[in-house]
């Protein structure tokens, strides 16, 4: 990993954005006083690779409270690809991780950033881990010296040491090879297992062969049966089936006789009917002819009727033009006479309605009466209740005076009894009338006349009340009177309008019997003398009778025509026997041969139809008695339809039971290359748990790492030798001794053994100075190890305050180390706030503290 950018902003120390451009060198030192921020720089660089610094939480944003978080942006570049990650964490918030590829369009053209982030900040670190293929943990014990942890590796546990040895030897890809490996083993076990399974079932199947074939001959037997029980029933429906088909015919044959049989019986009754009206019109000619003499005789006396009525009708067509005139006058007569018909009716009518009315009168004139003298009694009380209201008024307003009289007399009694109170109480008073002093006699007399008044009034006042007591009973007398009257208005009133009601009726009644007896009853007098004389319309009947004596001089006698016409009309009918007369003569031979004939053919057709009916009778028997055994075709097809599905079943049954034998054969071919399967598999096993164990970490790895060691060992004792001018060395051992005595072999460990002129000695008992040396020796020889290796990861060496523990010489001596080893990383960065060091080296990144936060310049 080289660095290319560093974007700080609102990180721990650092408040306002920073960017450190780390390709315009390879060696510098970063200088700056206490808390400057020199170190945040990689806390920012451990941070945005791995999400860990000093801290892992909030206390890592910058304090100001203006900032709201924390953000690092760092550009990479590993393996020949370059990289950039953004975590950005907001105060109080989850952090925000994006981790970018560059991707180059063309050599020489622009790129562009591709996210390799994933769907969650987890996943996405995960995916930076597997792109490093590198911890924290190794990362900051290689290459990173970080300040206060450069005995980061010698303080490990010796276990630890070597898996962190590993890691930067990049040994965890054989642990990737080992899982793999196991992962393949277990995946060609399970196949291994499922064909084992597999040929298990297999060799069951197999076994069952005998069973199989035995079963399959079995059924193979009973579906023979099957089919020879189905191909009887199948002849045996084919005999039903032309039984059935002969007794369709017999049927056909009866209903053909019987069609027959109807025929010839309509024929007969054609035949009967014909004979019958044939024989009819025998008996009618028969008898016209026994008439003969009278129907001749008939004949002859019409033809003379025929004459007379001729000469008539010579006579009458002269006679027509004056009927004509006749007629119109007959006609005038005859509408006055249904005119004055209909008033006579009319009349009538109205003499009877005048009768009714006339005898109505007296009752309606008695009601009359009565109603007046109910209403002369009526108006009396009307009266008497009038003067009973005017008299309770009068008593009222008599009381109302008699009580506002008391009133005031009760006042004025009240008024004089306080006066002669106040003369009896005070003495020497004054004449209230005239205000002179008054004497005791004076006094005494006034109050006398005083008291003499007031007994007046008493009077007064008591017979008031007298008068009321009297009056109260007879307004209540009066009052209950006049509730009996309270109708009356009501009924006078009714009264009258009932007389007036009863005046106008009986007026318009004889109003109606004087204009009846004035107009109506001689009217109705003429009209009947009228009608009964037949004397209307005179001027007419003189015209009439003047034609009619007319009618009388030309011989004409309308009555004696119209008997002729009337004889002639019913003679007409002997013209018709008369020459039916000459048809019968005629017809009554043929007539009669045709009716023998006609009774030849029904005797014929009789004989027919009785030989017709028996052999009808014979059919019908033979019918009924095959009726009688009719084949169940229906049942015989639904048995061989049941017999036809169980051999259907059957031959499945047949079919599968094959199947079941054939693929035996398939099986015995499967079960060889199932066995030759397995025993691959099982040799393929035993390889794989070889693999597995050398790719463990007892097998590769350790063999690596003991290949390793001395490389390491030899560079750091070089550094060392530089360093403390070959006074110390140190050794690394793999394997050492168990405490149990009893194990024979040796322990797996990675000890550090350090010895200097004096012998080997415990880490421990080393001065700091002395184990710093020991330290940066160990862990540069590691970084050098690890910037050898193919696929370079850790391509820059950080020492951050090393020096600190070093006196002049030590820190001349660290250096020229660090010179010496420059050659091997891409970028060296070396921190310290010393003065003294800040000119060894040609770049140098100052720090400085301000109050925007930390600032960074590349002097
Ligand atoms: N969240 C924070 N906000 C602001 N300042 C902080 C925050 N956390 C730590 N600091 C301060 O940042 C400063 C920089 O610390 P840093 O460890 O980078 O200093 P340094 O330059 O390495 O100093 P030294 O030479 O002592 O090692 C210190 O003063 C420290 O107290
Ligand atoms: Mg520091």
């Amino acid at each position: 990993m080289i660095p290319i950018l560093l974007k700080i902003t609102g990180f721990l120390s650092y408040k306002q954005t920073v960017e450190v451009d780390f390709t315009s060198f390879d060696l510098a030192c970063i200088s700056g006083s206490n808390g400057a921020g020199k170190s945040s720089l990689l806390d920012a660089i451990t941070w945005v690779l791995f999400g860990q610094a000093r801290k892992r939480d909030d206390s890592l944003i910058n304090s100001h409270p203006e900032v709201k978080a924390a953000e690092v942006i760092f550009t990479f570049s590993y393996e020949d690809q370059t990289y950039r990650i953004q975590r950005t964490l907001p105060r109080g918030k989850s952090t925000l991780l994006e981790f970018q590829i560059w991707q180059q369009a063309e050599p020489a053209g622009d790129g562009t950033w591709r996210s390799l982030s994933e769907h969650t900040v987890k996943d996405t670190q995960a995916r930076i881990l597997h792109v490093l293929r590198l911890d924290y943990e190794t990362f900051i014990n290689a290459a990173f010296f970080l300040q206060g942890k450069a005995d980061q590796f010698a303080q490990q546990p010796a276990g630890k040491r070597k898996e962190i040895l590993g890691n930067i030897l990049g040994l965890e890809l054989w642990e990737i090879y080992r899982e793999r490996t196991n992962n393949r083993r277990k995946g060609v076990e399970r196949d291994l297992a499922s064909r084992e399974g597999q040929i298990q079932e297999i060799e069951r199947e197999l076994s069952e062969e005998p069973e199989r074939k035995k079963w399959l001959a079995e059924l193979e037997c009973r579906l023979a049966e099957l089919a020879a029980s189905r191909k009887l029933q199948e002849s045996n429906l084919e005999k039903l089936k032309q039984q059935a088909a002969s007794f369709e015919q017999q049927q056909f044959l009866v209903n053909t006789l019987e069609a027959g049989l109807l025929r010839a019986n309509q024929n007969r009754g054609d035949l009967s009917k014909h004979l019958e009206d044939r024989k009819n019109e025998q008996d009618r000619y028969k008898k016209l002819l026994e008439n003969q003499g009278q129907v001749e005789k008939d004949y002859s006396k019409w033809q003379n009727l025929r004459n007379d009525l001729a000469a008539w009708e010579v006579v009458a067509d002269k006679f027509r033009g004056h009927d004509k005139d006749r007629q119109l006058l007959l006609g005038k007569l005859g509408n006055e006479q249904a005119r004055l018909e209909q008033e006579m009716k009319a009349l009538l009518a109205e003499q009877e309605k005048i009768k009714d009315q006339k005898a109505s009168l007296p009752s309606m004139e008695k009601e009359f009466e009565y109603t007046r003298a109910a209403l002369d009694v009526a108006e009396t009380r009307l009266a008497v209740r009038n003067e009973k209201n005017e008299q309770i008024m009068l008593a009222r307003e008599k009381q109302v005076e008699l009580r506002s009289e008391n009133e005031r007399l009760k006042l004025e009694m009240k008024e004089l009894k306080g006066r002669v109170d106040e003369l009896a109480a005070t003495e020497g008073a004054n004449c209230p009338l005239c205000g002179q002093p008054l004497n005791l006699e004076d006094r005494q007399k006034l109050i006398d006349q005083l008291n003499g008044q007031g007994a007046e009034l008493a009077a007064r006042y008591h017979s008031n009340k007298d008068r009321q007591v009297e009056i109260n009973p007879m307004v209540e007398k009066m009052e209950q009177e006049l509730s009996g009257l309270v109708a009356i208005d009501k009924e006078r009133l009714s009264y009258t309008t009932l007389l007036t009601q009863l005046t106008e009726r009986i007026g318009s009644v004889q109003k109606t019997l004087k204009a009846w007896d004035e107009q109506g009853a001689g009217r109705l007098e003429d009209v009947s003398q009228l009608l009964e004389k037949e004397s209307y319309l005179p001027a007419v009947r003189d015209e009439l009778s003047d034609l009619d004596k007319r009618l009388a001089d030309l011989g004409y006698d309308a009555v004696a025509h119209d008997a002729v016409k009337q004889a002639e009309l019913s003679g007409r009918v002997s013209e018709n026997d008369y020459h039916s007369l000459a048809g019968a003569r005629a017809a009554i031979k043929p007539l009669q041969e045709e009716v023998d004939n006609l009774k030849k053919q029904i005797k014929k057709l009789d004989a027919d139809l009785e030989a017709q009916q028996r052999e009808m009778q014979k059919a019908s028997d033979i019918l009924e008695q095959s009726e009688k055994m009719s084949p169940d075709i229906d049942g015989a097809e639904r048995a061989l339809f049941d017999i036809q599905e169980k051999e259907n079943r059957r031959n499945q049954d047949v079919g599968a039971a094959r199947q079941k034998v054939a693929v035996l054969k398939d099986l015995r071919a499967r079960k060889k290359t199932l066995n030759r399967e397995r025993e691959e598999m099982a040799g393929l096993i035993g390889r794989l748990k070889t693999l597995e164990r050398a790719f463990g970490k007892d097998g590769i790895p350790a063999l690596l790492i003991e290949q390793a060691l001395p490389e390491i060992e030899s560079r750091a004792n070089e550094l060392l030798d530089r360093l403390s001018d070959g006074a110390m060395s140190v050794r690394f051992a793999t394997q050492s001794a168990y405490k149990d005595k009893k194990k024979d072999h040796l322990k797996e460990t990675l000890d550090i053994l350090i010895s200097d002129g004096a012998g080997v000695r415990d880490y421990d008992l080393f001065s700091g100075g002395e184990a710093f040396r020991v330290n940066f020796a160990i862990r540069l020889a590691l970084s050098q190890v690890l910037s050898h290796r193919k696929g370079a990861r850790l391509q820059t060496l950080v020492i951050d305050e090393g020096f600190g523990s070093q006196d002049a010489q030590g820190r001349q001596r660290l250096i020229e180390a660090i010179n010496a080893v420059r050659g091997d990383f891409a970028k060296v960065l070396v921190i310290t706030h010393l003065d003294e060091l800040k000119d060894a080296f040609q770049t140098r990144i100052e720090v400085t503290k301000t109050n925007v936060g930390s600032l960074v310049s590349v002097i």
